[in-house]
């Protein structure tokens, strides 16, 4: 069955956002969390679906942000990425990154960062496999205690966006479509500075 991805669309999409990722989390975010990053950077986050009209539950998630860090990158951020377990191995995490990071080059993006969980070998190979790097590891980062790997895209200047259809494919699913035309998930613990401007606001796992 082949996959369609689309842009967060509002509120009724958040209830199937926060399950999709709280099912994988040790530590529960609030709802404000999701409306941080939702509300503010929606073009960011994408869901993806089964092509089956009759099936309107989503199967995986991403949402993002976008600001100026320490006023000199214009930087994206990974803030929540999940697929569903029965869904996963078949590319659609990489595919809802990809649409991640169109909509983050559109808008002009100097590199992109995330956390994740230093033993979380599926997030480490699926960011690798997209030209992520480790920059270093965060001792004791997470609530849980467990540390973290920083990971960080490069974006050439050049890189920006040019239309082409970058949604990605499913190998083991057929095709995978886009909706509508748009352009084109991670568990997080909270951190302190949740809201600051210049700081990433949550740590996924
Ligand atoms: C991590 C996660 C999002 C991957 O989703 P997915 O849709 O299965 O990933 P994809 O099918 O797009 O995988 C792309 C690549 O990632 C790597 N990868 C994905 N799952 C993997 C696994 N279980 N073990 C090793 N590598 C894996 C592979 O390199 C894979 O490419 P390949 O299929 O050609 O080998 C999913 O496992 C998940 O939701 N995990 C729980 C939440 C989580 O850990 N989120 C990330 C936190 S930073």
């Amino acid at each position: 069955m082949s996959v369609i991805y689309r842009q967060y669309s509002g509120e009724a999409d958040l209830p199937h956002i926060m399950d999709l990722v709280q099912s994988e989390l040790s530590e529960p975010y609030v709802v404000y969390t999701f409306r941080y990053f939702l509300h503010q950077w929606p073009h960011l986050s994408f869901l993806a679906y089964p092509s089956d009209p009759t099936n309107s539950v989503p199967i995986g998630v991403i949402v993002c942000k976008q600001s100026m860090h320490r006023e000199a990158s214009n930087r994206g951020y990974i803030a929540m990425l999940s697929v569903r377990k029965d869904w996963r191995k078949r590319g659609i995490a990489s595919a809802l990154v990809k649409n991640s990071l169109d909509a983050m080059k559109e808008d002009g993006v100097d590199e992109v960062v995330l956390e994740t969980e230093y033993d979380n070998s599926a997030a480490l190979s699926l960011y690798e496999s997209l030209g992520f790097i480790r920059e270093k590891r965060l001792y004791r980062f997470y609530l849980n205690g467990k540390d973290a790997f920083r990971l960080v895209l490069s974006i050439p200047p050049t890189d920006s966006y040019d239309g082409s259809d970058t949604t990605g494919s499913s190998p083991s699913s057929g095709s995978v479509a886009s909706s509508s035309g748009v352009r084109h998930g991670m568990f997080r613990t909270i951190r302190a500075s949740l809201y600051d401007h210049d700081e990433d606001e949550v740590s996924s796992r």
